[in-house]
């Protein structure tokens, strides 16, 4: 099936109705594009629940700070459409461009989901989630499917949209996806273009560190500091300087202190070379 290319929100908007007045599904998975196996993973769980499949691609100038990489981000619409043609599971991608996003270059309106976007990530990028969770809005807006499919590889993002859509009645049911890897561990990302082969070789002791960590916590450390303590550690040994290493709870992000008695996230974030890498491993305790 070739995907059909769409820029404007009105022809977006008069797809997805049609689809609706015939009953058929739809499922939205939003990007930034630059895509790869780990946005493919997204596409392909979006097909196994839902008949029509939207693909967005927008860069969404709200996200990114005054001192990130916005201008760098790596953009290629003809390799992304060629991705999705090759996979053909994807009915529309959506590839609106600024002006049409935001007519007067901004939105005097932002959708915040406070304290849980303050956290985290959020430490180092404070306007980041407003302008996730802006953008999302507006593209669940747009296309109003039944599902929107999100990588469980941007925890916090994930939990952040759930909670938004719970919070706000979103007629939609938010699914996650989990991390897609390279052999190594390391996590697909649009920005390990950034990494030379040495900077990848060092970005996968993330995830074997992240590894580690569970299975100390499988084989019965329930003490979220000392599961911490020790990664951090492990991290510095590998010469890696974290900005963070975090153990929350799942669905409110809240720092977990003393015992993991809940379902919980470990999520790190370090600076690897140019580029800044986000992993995280689910602690589950069952309950
Ligand atoms: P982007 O970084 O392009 O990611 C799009 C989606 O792909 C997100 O849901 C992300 O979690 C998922 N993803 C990225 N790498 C993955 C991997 N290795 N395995 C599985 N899923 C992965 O996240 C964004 O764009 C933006 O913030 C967006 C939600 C589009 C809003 O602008």
């Amino acid at each position: 099936m070739p995907t059909t290319l769409l820029h404007t929100p009105g022809e977006m908007s008069a797809i997805t109705r049609g689809w609706r007045d015939a009953h058929e599904t739809s499922a939205l998975v939003p990007t930034m594009g630059a895509l790869h196996r780990g946005h493919l993973a997204l596409v392909e769980a979006a097909r196994k629940i839902s008949q029509r499949v939207v693909v967005s691609i927008f860069v969404n100038p709200l996200q990114f700070g005054p001192r990130e990489d916005f201008d760098q981000y790596p953009r290629d619409i003809e390799a992304d459409l060629d991705l999705l043609n090759q996979q053909g599971l994807t009915d529309v991608a959506f590839v609106p461009d600024k002006s049409q996003m935001y007519p007067d270059g901004h939105s005097k309106t932002e959708v915040l989901v406070s304290s849980m976007a303050s956290v985290l990530c959020g430490q180092a990028r404070p306007t980041h989630f407003a302008g996730v969770t802006t953008v999302v809005a507006k593209l669940l807006n747009l296309v109003q499917p039944d599902f929107a499919v999100f990588g469980q590889k941007d925890a916090q993002q994930l939990a952040i949209v759930k909670r938004m859509v719970r919070d706000l009645n979103f007629p939609v049911e938010i699914v996650g996806v989990p991390t897609v890897r390279e052999p190594s561990g390391l996590a697909l990302s649009s920005r390990n273009r950034y990494l030379s082969a040495q900077q990848k070789s060092q970005a996968a002791c993330i995830y074997q560190i992240l590894s580690q960590t569970h299975q100390r916590f499988l084989q019965g450390e329930r003490n979220s500091e000392r599961l911490e303590e020790q990664a951090w550690t492990q991290l510095s040994e590998v010469g890696l300087h974290p900005e963070y290493v975090s153990i929350v709870d799942r669905d409110s992000l809240v720092p977990v202190a003393g015992e993991i008695r809940r379902p919980a996230t470990l999520a790190v974030a370090c600076p690897v070379g140019p580029a800044r890498l986000i992993d995280n491993i689910l602690l589950d305790t069952g309950s």
